[in-house]
């Protein structure tokens, strides 16, 4: 049976009633799971109720999840919890409960929030004297608020009486505190560390994952030596899928699994080793598996890192949760291709420094036989690596870090006219948003060189050539969002033209150049951040690779993006179509032989006021020639005709279609989900009439070579 000592519940749990408990089978048990929960408080209503407050930090009653400025508030029961975050780290103040009779054998509660033992804590008072504290688990920048169970082993105080003070008496960083849900049992709601020794007989370690499972802390040790350790969610029984761990360097080896929080006993009894990687007959043949972006085999990607041309291959690092299917854990993915399409996944290449100090993105370079790369070592500041073996394992430059400051995401550039390294850091600097350039004659030692406004993360740099203005270069600066700038840059400053410009629009984030292109092109490859992959062991994809030129318009020098000419090696059969002219009453479907992702090529000459309107598998993708705007889904970029003509190149993937309208004027990524069986492809106009030419589809072939 449950009982409230606390009127905070209200009228849901009423003292030894057990009313509602019969009238309302669904709320019988507390929400913790326990069957002899004598709760203290759950923090559900809308005031603290018989909890004295003072100070300011608790607020005036408790809170709804995260409060302003705070990271994602996790883990709570129901809807509101203690969070002392109001007014953020410098507020302080108290929360204590009135006495109640201690009659279990363990008093649980949930706590997050910063870990101090006198600054930011919960305390139990038992005859005045404060008997067992606890705190929340952060002493340093990053962290987590995800708020987790602790027990209190409270045996030796049965039959008395107690009382539970909250104390956030911490103004600075992680100066605050996260309680919820303090129940009485003689169970403990703690998690017991579990740990399982295992004889590394194949390469790969396999986890078993359950989407949405608490997130378990998990270390592989070798000898007392920790040798991996991230957070997964766990599956204790049957997963959603599978993840790895490469520990082919310990063949042989016992490797000691365990978890801070396994909930059973047998937590980690799922874990395999295998020489071969999870479902690896399925791999790449998965229903929802793009067959021409790069997605990783397993986890979840974001930023293209350390794109670079060396011998021969062009790398592809990436920001990677190998672990799972959302955002954490950060380490470099890799993988090479000899044609920027075809894509060949290695191991992952960079390992973070230690839990919590995470290989955040970077770039790379070519040179003298090596790789160079640069990247924000979380913990640290902004590293440098070099690899002898095309970017397998990596040893650390002696001066690391090299940069240290309130930022992230160095990218390397080369600027011959003063003959020095610059490093582009996208750079905190007075709570401002700026990019920062640092430079360096030998990538040792790195001097300040100056910082512009306006730029928020993973900044790119470049110079080209100006198409159709003979000897005319300039340089290209953009940050995470694509938007750009051109000028000059002199080695020291970036002198920007006015205007910030636009090439991509829709599912598109943190895009990078490569580094080292043999034959001087400028190539960008894009998070394509976003997209959908309904029950798939991976998550998120890149944008096809792009070849970037500055060209002159009417309306000044513009960036254009184009996919690169390899991509045409990925060209099957291929249907035209002859040229017509679409109105309300003439549509076509335009049929072919082509499998479900393909190339959609097509010129339309627009007549005044009309709205032509494409269906690509489903997806509408519209031009409105009254309002020069071309839209694909929900993204819409201006648009003018080009001697009267709009022309489209469309690449339609399982999860996504880019658009090139006017030979790369306008570039657009967007997310879809299409029926598995559509192929369809239809053309309409809504408004006035269009002459739809030079229709060609191209069925596209796998990039997967495995
Ligand atoms: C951009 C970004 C970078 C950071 C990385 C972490 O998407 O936030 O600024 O380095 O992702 O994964």
């Amino acid at each position: 049976m449950i009982r409230s000592i606390g009127n905070i519940t209200g009228a849901l749990f009423i003292a030894g009633l057990g009313l509602l408990a019969h009238a309302s089978p669904a709320r019988a048990a507390d929400p913790s799971g326990l069957a002899d929960a004598v709760l203290v408080a759950d923090f559900e209503a809308e005031t603290y109720g018989d909890w004295t407050v003072t100070g300011k930090a608790f607020g005036p009653a408790p809170a709804l999840g995260a409060l302003p400025g705070q990271m994602a508030v996790e883990g709570f029961l129901g809807k509101r919890l203690v969070n002392s975050f109001t007014g953020g780290d410098a507020s302080t103040g108290t929360l204590t409960s009135r006495s109640f009779k201690i009659e279990r054998k363990a008093i649980n509660f949930l706590i997050g929030g910063g870990k101090s033992l006198d600054g930011t804590f919960i305390e139990l008072i038992v005859d005045g004297k404060s008997v067992r504290r606890s705190t929340g688990p952060n002493d340093s920048p990053g962290g987590s608020e995800r708020l987790a169970w602790k027990s209190w082993d409270v045996r030796e105080f049965v039959g008395k009486m107690g009382t539970v003070r909250i104390v956030d008496d911490r103004k600075g960083g992680w100066g605050h505190i996260n309680v919820d849900h303090i129940v009485q049992s003689d169970d403990k709601l703690e998690p017991e560390p579990v740990r399982r020794e295992l004889i590394a007989t194949a390469r790969y370690l396999l986890l078993p994952v359950k989407n949405g499972a608490p997130k378990q802390r998990m270390t592989l040790t070798l000898d007392g030596k920790i040798i991996r350790e991230f957070e997964i969610e766990l599956a204790e029984g049957p997963g959603d899928f599978q993840v790895f761990a490469d520990l082919g360097a310990y063949q042989g080896k016992t490797i000691v699994a365990a978890t801070d929080s396994g909930r059973r006993k047998d937590a980690l009894a799922g874990l395999v080793f295998s020489e071969t990687l999870p479902n690896a007959d399925g791999l790449y043949k998965e229903a929802c598996r793009p067959q021409f972006h790069f997605t990783s085999r397993r986890g979840w990607l974001n930023d293209p890192n350390g794109l670079v041309f060396h011998k021969g291959k062009y790398h592809l690092f990436y920001q990677h949760n190998p672990y799972g299917r959302e955002w954490g854990n950060m380490h470099w993915g890799h993988a090479i291709s000899d044609d920027l399409v075809r894509w060949k996944e290695l191991p992952v290449s960079v390992y973070p420094y230690k839990f919590g100090d995470w290989a955040f993105s970077g770039s790379a370079i070519s040179l003298d036989g090596d790789i160079i790369a640069a990247f924000t070592s979380t913990g640290r500041g902004e590293c440098l690596l070099r690899s002898k073996d095309e970017g397998l394992t990596w040893t650390e430059f002696p001066g690391n870090p090299a940069v240290k400051h309130e930022g992230r995401d160095p990218k390397l550039v080369w600027h011959e006219p003063t003959k020095q390294w610059i490093m582009a850091l996208y750079d905190e600097y007075q709570n401002k948003r700026m990019i920062a350039f640092h430079g360096s004659a030998d990538l040792r030692t790195w001097k300040f060189l100056s910082r512009i406004d306006g730029f928020f993360e993973c900044p790119d740099l470049f110079e080209a050539e100006v198409q159709g203005e003979p000897g005319a270069r300039r340089w290209v600066l953009y940050a995470a969002d694509g938007k750009y700038v051109i000028g000059q840059f002199d080695g020291k400053d970036f002198h920007a033209e006015p205007g910030k410009h636009q090439l991509w629009f829709g599912n598109f984030y943190a895009a990078q150049t490569y580094a080292n292109v043999p034959d001087g092109r400028h190539i960008q490859i894009g998070w394509a951040n976003g997209m959908k992959y309904p029950g798939m062991p991976f998550n998120q994809q890149m944008t096809v690779a792009t070849e970037l030129t500055l060209r002159k318009t009417p309306d000044g020098i513009r960036m254009f993006g184009t996919p690169v000419k390899e991509i045409a090696s990925l060209r099957g059969s291929a249907t035209s179509v002859s040229a017509q002219t679409i109105t309300r009453d003439h549509h076509i479907g335009i049929e072919g032989v082509w499998d479900d992702v393909f190339e959609l090529n097509l010129s339309l000459k627009p007549g005044e006021g009309s709205v032509g309107n494409l269906k690509v598998r489903g997806l509408p993708i519209q031009y409105d020639a009254a309002k020069r705007t071309l839209q694909c889904g929900t993204v819409s970029a201006p648009l003018e005709p080009v001697d009267g003509k709009i022309s489209l190149k469309i690449l339609v993937d399982r999860a996504s279609v880019e658009v090139f309208a006017n030979d790369g004027r306008v570039a657009m990524s967007v997310g879809f989900t299409p029926a598995a069986k559509d192929r369809s492809v239809e053309l309409s106009a809504s408004k006035g009439s269009i002459d739809v030419s030079d229709i060609k589809v191209y069925e596209l072939r796998s990039i997967w070579t495995r």
